[in-house]
């Protein structure tokens, strides 16, 4: 295998994102502290949410966010196959039960219908986990409608949602608790984090409870001068607050979101334009009222194509080209076919199709036109085409 000229990810922290981090290294206050606070505030601002709740990553961010549903334990949370493993390793560990939703092979995105059908196998639905595949924003209110559930019991998964924008709103600023990762390959990267965006003042201040153990007061507000020491442990929670160092890194990557988001349309409509004429390879489909995110450029290599999923990734992996899958799907992985009930697996019968046709191109800011252009080329001849002039 040869080096990746052109990798799958490659990360970016912008040099006032570094300055920052060493600004807080050494200001003798690296946990969650002042730095956290501000990269709240504007991240809420960005949002357009009244609350933000950093955190140590999009994971726990859904686990918090479901716990704060307080549901009874076992209570059955809706939830695609084609997800990340730790967003259902979520609704596990806040001790719900996943049941699973199908998607459509356009969008990769639940429908009312894929919704409703589930609904229906498993009786009443508790709650709901949302899922902005790719960073296609999905209309929240129409699925948790379709599921007959309130928007209070729903949860986005909006790791790959931030930039995303559905009826001008930006996703996740309009829903009771939006999660957000700031993995290292996600359009905020921070390297490790999350955030739950919600409106709800309660939401909110159990969030910042249970991000801590619990505790009824975090460390910084326990060393304030004149603060006392003394906190409660009302409820137990988790050890999943983020640093003052990933705060003030995000701060400064916030601030270039805007031009990166940009850089991403540009990106995908060039993607688009290649491989308008390949054929047998299809195109993610476009938002019918919103704002794509680009978090992913995933493309489906149906029986059309002259070669398989698994052939053109093994070529441009040994033409330097990286790519990814997203996802295996959850009821394929061994830990959750022993968690979910038998017939889960039975009832996505799409999401099992489209998941051996998926393969994610390399999507990031720093892509250069001739690095695209390298990508589309490969991609064609591979496929046996000439792209697109
Ligand atoms: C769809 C989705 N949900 C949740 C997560 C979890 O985010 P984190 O890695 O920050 O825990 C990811 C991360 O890759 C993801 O892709």
């Amino acid at each position: 295998m040869t080096a990746s000229t052109v990798p799958f990810a490659r990360v970016e922290i912008v040099p006032e994102a570094q300055q920052a981090a060493l600004r807080v290294l050494r200001s003798g206050w690296i946990t969650m502290g002042p730095e956290t606070a501000a990269f709240e505030r504007e991240l809420a601002r960005y949002l357009g949410a009244r609350h933000v709740v950093a955190v140590s990553s999009g994971t726990a961010a859904i686990e918090i966010a479901l716990r704060a549903l307080h549901l009874e334990p076992g209570a059955i949370v809706l939830t695609p196959s084609l997800t990340f493993c730790g967003a259902v390793t979520a609704i596990v560990q806040a001790g719900l039960h996943p049941a699973l939703v199908d998607v459509d092979p356009g969008t990769l995105l639940p429908t009312s219908a894929t919704v409703a059908a589930a609904a229906r196998r498993i009786g009443r639905p508790d709650a709901m986990v949302v899922q902005h595949m790719a960073g296609h924003p999905a209309d929240v209110a129409e699925l948790a409608a379709a599921a007959g559930l309130p928007a209070s019991r729903v949860v986005e998964d909006a790791a790959h949602g931030i930039g995303a924008e559905l009826r001008g709103t930006p996703v996740g600023g309009a829903s009771h608790a939006a999660c957000f990762s700031f993995y290292a390959t996600k359009n905020l990267p921070i390297g490790e984090g999350g955030a739950i965006a919600t409106d709800d003042d309660e939401l909110a201040d159990q969030a910042r409870t249970t991000r801590l153990h619990g505790m009824s007061h975090d460390a910084w507000r326990r060393y304030l001068p004149g603060a006392s020491w003394r906190y409660d442990v009302a409820d137990l929670g988790l050890k999943a607050n983020i640093t003052d160092v990933q705060a003030a890194i995000g701060r400064a990557q916030l601030a270039c979101l805007p031009a990166w988001q940009l850089r991403r349309e540009q990106l995908a409509a060039a993607y688009d334009a290649a491989f308008a004429r390949v054929p047998g390879l299809a195109r993610p489909q476009r938002p019918a009222h919103g704002r794509h995110a680009w978090h992913l450029y995933q493309v489906r290599v149906t029986p059309d194509c002259r070669v398989s999923r698994d052939q053109l990734i093994e070529t441009l992996t040994t033409q330097g080209i990286g790519t990814s899958v997203h996802f295996i799907p959850v009821h394929q992985l061994s830990a959750f076919r022993r968690i979910l009930r038998p017939e889960e697996g039975r009832s996505v019968p799409v999401t099992d199709r489209v998941a051996d046709q998926l393969i994610s191109l390399p999507m990031y800011p720093a892509l250069t036109d001739s690095d695209i252009a390298h990508v589309t080329e490969a991609v064609a001849a591979i496929t046996g085409c000439t792209v697109a002039a």
